[in-house]
């Protein structure tokens, strides 16, 4: 069997997963046509070749832009059943999904039809396609910690229905230390909790991510690879990375793939998962994310192998659920 072969065939979950970054530009225009709302191009065409970015900011702009067409309960529940059709096909067995409510509240969205629609999608897609999920509510690094304290107050009712709080955005100039209270917060209220680090910021912030925010999981953490105490702390303690080849390169983290770090990042022990990000931005889904980095860097099918378990081991299902998932 071929390793491409193998890779389809393996169950995996994703766990890092933006729901807005999965609009692919077929269903932004639909959901502009049904709701009225101008987007600046003439064709999927010019959406697709306007995703050319040299950075994150410049990738931002324009999910922030694309995310305008969502306004009602049903584009919600739309958007995520068209990931979770795209994920089932890949052998996706289970998602862990980060939505940003404030990119919706601040246009008047309320975070209720945000939430309400993810959740009848997430509900349909584990009845329909069998793949089960969980919500992350993510922070928007770039607003102040007020903002992220009453976002957390507009989320109480559906609670019990989230998993966990993220924080994502500009990384740059927005050190983890930021958001220290509110992290701080939603442990106590028994929330999990994740945060983008090391993907364009410095090492330190994956230290703050790891010493102030509690994390449960890290997002990214490609520059941890720079500190030499950091990779052994992170491999001494089996911290999750959700890695994502195909982002690292349409961001410009990686000049090339053939340059990623998940080699070495195997090589010195960490616990290494792959997924796919904003896949309708970054060109690639789950299996693609595998088979592109596998051919650009040469894995091998016990390195593959490696990074699925990892990414059931890496969730936070219960092990009673894993197992069931596999
Ligand atoms: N990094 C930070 N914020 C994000 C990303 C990302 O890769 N995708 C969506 N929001
Ligand atoms: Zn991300």
């Amino acid at each position: 069997m071929s390793l491409d072969a193998y890779i389809a065939g393996l169950p995996k979950a994703e766990l890092h997963l933006h729901i807005e970054g999965s609009l692919e530009p077929e269903l932004m225009f639909e959901l502009a046509r049904r709701n009225k709302v101008a987007i600046p191009f003439d064709s999927v065409e010019a959406v697709r070749a306007a995703y050319d970015f040299s950075n994150l900011q410049d990738f931002l702009d324009i999910y922030y832009a694309g995310a305008r067409v969502l306004l009602t309960e049903e584009d919600f529940h739309d958007l995520a059943l068209a990931y979770f059709r795209r994920a089932a096909a890949d052998n996706v067995r289970h998602a862990e999904i980060f939505f940003d409510p404030q990119t919706h509240t601040d246009r008047g969205v309320p975070f209720g039809v945000v939430a309400e629609g993810l959740l009848a999608g997430m509900k349909r897609a584990e009845r329909e396609l069998g793949v089960t999920s969980k919500l992350i509510l993510c922070f928007l690094r770039h607003l102040d910690e007020h903002a992220a304290f009453d976002t957390l107050h507009q989320a109480e009712p559906w609670l019990d229905r989230i998993e966990g709080v993220g924080l994502d955005s500009s990384e740059i100039g927005h050190p983890p230390s930021k958001f220290q209270r509110i992290f701080e917060r939603a442990g106590q209220m028994g929330l999990k909790r994740v945060a983008h680090a090391g993907e364009e910021g410095p090492p330190e912030y994956v230290s703050e991510a790891l010493d102030l925010l509690h994390i449960d999981r890290m997002d990214h953490g490609n520059r941890s690879m720079e500190d030499e105490a950091l990779i052994e702390r992170l491999a001494a303690s089996q911290m999750t990375l959700t890695v994502c080849p195909l982002s690292n390169l349409k961001l410009c983290v990686v000049k090339d793939l053939k340059d990623h770090p998940v080699p070495e990042m195997l090589r010195r022990g960490l616990h290494v998962t792959l997924n796919s990000d904003d896949p309708a931005y970054f060109g690639g889904y789950m299996n693609d994310n595998y088979r592109r980095l596998a051919e650009a860097v040469g894995l091998t099918r016990e390195q593959v192998t490696r990074m699925a378990k990892n990414s059931f081991e890496g969730s936070f299902l219960s092990g009673g659920e894993r197992a069931a998932r596999i």
